[in-house]
């Protein structure tokens, strides 16, 4: 305990603005709580001087326990208005703090993007219908007649065979799932007469398990023109302004001899890539060729009045070349984050 202090109206008063002074510096509540006790408690000047008031003579105690006792009055109704100030304060802070702008925009939902098949599809679509071509469809659940047998098939033809096909129990119902889209050109064929120009994009199923360059499900685009005196030339001419619209201005096409049962001559296309990453080359594209007459005739149509040529070519591949891509199964997994990498084309 500091030396006895004397107990003046002067000495009392410099205690009180002392700690007025520090109330009302104090800037939170807890800070006040620590001036409270600097200035009110234990150590205090105030219980200095309550301590002093005992060993005053008799006839001094009462004035001065009154002194002391109205600076004490004085400092708890200070101490209790601020605290009511910054308590207040604090609350009013925590609720703005907390407040919800019920008039804000909502954030918003990341948009999905297209998968870039389906764009890639109807850019295909635009191209042919571009150049007054109709965009037709088919089944993806087929009668093996129009995927086989009426694109001149052998009854024991390799590709009817179980390990390409998926054949639909009952066996005797005759359906499958078509394994290309060639089935298009004859229901096409069934329901106009000529002259026909059709394309028709769609999915197409193999047997194949899925790896960096197969997927069991896979999408085609077939392409069928049936008129009077179409050659190879006109067959040529269509697949090198298609590969030019796909994959640029440089794109050229080779057509190599090739075998399908439904068309003769047949050909495999190539198309050069000028900027692939391991350096300029060919790849296979798809397959074509001058439909074959027996295909004609099972829709119908007289070959001897009537000729056509036909492609047929797998959308992932061609989205592989065009970008690159070296994993086929990127764009199986349905990652969104592939399919940004195309942008948002609606
Ligand atoms: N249908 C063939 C295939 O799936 C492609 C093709 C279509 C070939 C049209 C020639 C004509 O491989």
């Amino acid at each position: 305990m500091p030396e006895t202090p004397a107990i003046t109206e002067t000495s009392v008063a410099g205690a009180v603005d002392a700690a007025l002074t520090a109330i009302a510096a104090a800037t939170d509540s807890a800070e006040l709580k620590v001036v409270r006790a600097r200035h009110t408690g234990e150590n205090s000047a105030l219980a200095g001087f309550n301590a002093a008031i005992k060993s005053l003579p008799g006839t001094e105690k009462a004035a001065a326990g009154k002194l002391v006792g109205a600076a004490r009055g004085r400092l708890t109704q200070a101490i209790a208005a601020r605290d009511a100030e910054l308590v207040e304060a604090e609350e009013s802070a925590r609720l703005a703090a907390e407040s919800v702008d019920v008039t804000a925009l909502a954030s918003r939902q990341a948009a999905g993007a297209r998968h870039p098949l389906s764009l890639l599809m109807e850019q295909i679509g635009d191209i042919f219908t571009g150049m007054g071509w109709e965009v037709a469809e088919g089944p993806e659940l087929e009668n093996e007649w129009f995927n086989f047998d009426s694109m001149n098939f052998d009854e024991d033809h390799p590709a009817r065979a179980m390990q390409d096909t998926f054949f639909v129990d009952p066996v005797e119902s005759h359906l499958v799932l078509r394994t290309h889209t060639s089935p298009v050109q004859t229901r096409s064929m069934l329901d106009r007469t000529p002259p026909i120009y059709v394309v028709a994009p769609g999915k197409t199923f193999r047997t194949d398990e899925l790896d960096a360059t197969h997927t069991p499900v896979f999408h085609q685009v077939e392409g069928l023109a049936v008129d009077k005196g179409l050659t190879m030339a006109n067959l040529r001419g269509t697949l090198e302004h298609f590969a030019r619209l796909v994959f640029g201005e440089e794109a050229k096409i080779r057509l190599r001899p090739n075998y399908f049962p439904f068309t003769e001559p047949s050909a495999e296309m190539d198309v050069w890539q000028p900027h692939a990453k391991g350096g300029a080359r060919w790849v296979e594209w798809g397959g074509c060729g001058m439909i074959n007459p027996n295909v004609l005739r099972a829709s119908g149509i007289d070959p001897e009045e009537y000729q056509g040529f036909a492609f047929g070519m797998g959308i992932e591949r061609t989205l592989q070349f065009r970008h690159d891509l070296n994993d086929m199964r990127d764009m199986v997994e349905g990652d969104v984050r592939f399919s940004q990498q195309f942008g948002m084309v609606v």
